[in-house]
């Protein structure tokens, strides 16, 4: 029976925390539990836990009394309690997307009147939440350079927000927020610190060992790893605010099926490997960018003149596999690139084994268009795959013409 042990790797916990055998069958992967109901042992008697609450069995290890499975399903725990051991924190809930991964996590910290900031570019999605959704019940948003500890902080005199959200690398612009500093800004300021960690992964970066409150996935990206899932998860560093978040999760019914659930465990045991092929790709293909005549600014965290090169090295393992950059030739050029690719493929979402090539300002960013979060419209975001680098390199000289 493969059984975690403290100060194991995280190679060997993305492949057996949460992943025992089975203790029925014996087999080496959790099964599909796709099941809407459970058996109960009498009137209001569950098995595996207790009917109010959930049970800590083991550390990060959470069972709850299985009813229902909007409420609890093993397969969907088996991957809370990898991606809880992933990041380091004391319990993980999976959603059925990273959209609804965060809505749970401001309903559960922001009441009318709250206020909260976010960063000055960011996913559009996370900007829309605030901006569309929760702005009309009251929580109001305030963008700041999260890469700019003095501006947040300056930030947090001024409007005392329950909540600091950061993405760090940022989408689409790669910008690097110092989770460590920021987290010690929010304490001080009485503020919670979340963090965003979709770009980079639990394997490149662990924000609650540097301090954050709480860590957003969208699974669907580089912890599924193969564009054939949608997912999110929230990990968090309180017990406390793991249980509200479960009953808001519950009661919202916004968890993840157990198929998906699975598709992301499958995934995740190769984060590693696929991570570090992914940073050096990444790394080449922003090298060969920044030396063409037809590029005008490349976006990577691993080059030394990124401004947030050091602070990236001091808490990350890698730079990653996203890259962006300017075309020379303006909007219209970088359009024109986006469709000439024949690797890359034209479209949004990032993270998969397969390159992916997209125009933010047309696509994944539209909804930031004439806010403070606005991207540059000769933009081109690259997710840059695990394919032979060569051909990828070799794939953008011809694109770009
Ligand atoms: C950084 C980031 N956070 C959150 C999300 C939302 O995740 P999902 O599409 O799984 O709802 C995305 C989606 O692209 C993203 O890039």
């Amino acid at each position: 029976m493969a059984q975690i042990e403290r100060g194991d790797g995280f190679e060997t916990l993305a492949i057996h925390a949460g992943q025992e055998p089975d203790p029925v069958t014996g087999a080496v992967v959790p099964p599909i539990y796709q099941v809407s109901t459970y058996k109960q042992d009498g009137v209001g008697g569950v098995r595996g836990g207790t009917k109010h609450g959930a049970v800590e069995t083991g550390p990060g290890r959470w069972i709850e009394g299985y009813e229902y499975s909007r409420t609890a399903n093993p397969t969907r725990g088996a991957l809370e309690e990898c991606l809880a051991a992933l990041e380091g924190g004391a319990r993980a809930l999976a959603f059925a997307s990273g959209m609804a991964a965060e809505d749970c996590l401001i309903r559960a910290l922001c009441r009318p009147g709250d206020h909260v900031l976010i960063p000055h570019d960011a996913y559009g999605g996370t900007f829309r939440l605030f901006d569309k959704v929760h702005a009309h019940w009251g929580i109001t948003y305030h963008p700041v350079p999260v890469s700019d500890a003095e501006a947040v902080r300056t930030a947090v005199a001024e409007f005392s927000p329950v909540l600091i959200w950061v993405e760090t690398p940022t989408n689409p612009l790669l910008s690097i927020a110092d989770i460590a500093a920021l987290a010690q800004i929010a304490h001080a300021g009485g503020a919670l610190l979340a963090v965003d960690n979709t770009f980079a992964s639990p394997y490149l970066q662990q924000p609650i060992a540097l301090g954050a409150d709480a860590v957003i996935h969208s699974t669907t990206k580089y912890l599924g790893g193969h564009s054939d899932v949608v997912g999110g998860a929230l990990v968090v560093a309180d017990a406390g605010l793991a249980e509200r978040l479960a009953f808001l999760q519950n009661a919202t019914g916004s968890a993840g099926g157990p198929f998906d659930a699975w598709l992301t465990l499958r995934g995740v045991k190769t984060l590693g490997v696929r991570m570090d092929r992914h940073s050096e790709n990444g790394a080449q293909v922003a090298m060969w960018l920044a030396n063409h005549s037809r590029v005008a600014r490349v976006y990577y965290p691993g080059l030394a003149d990124h401004p947030g090169h050091e602070v990236a090295a001091k808490q990350m393992r890698g730079f990653g596999g996203m890259v962006s950059f300017r075309h020379a030739g303006g909007e219209d050029r970088a359009v024109e690139m986006c469709g000439r690719t024949r690797l890359f493929t034209l479209g949004e979402s990032l993270g998969g084994v397969e390159s992916l090539i997209e125009h933010p300002a047309r696509m994944t960013h539209a909804s930031v268009a004439g806010s403070p979060l606005e991207v540059p419209a000769d933009l081109v975001r690259l997710s840059v795959g695990i394919e032979n680098c060569d051909d990828l390199i070799e794939d953008l000289r011809t694109a770009l013409g």
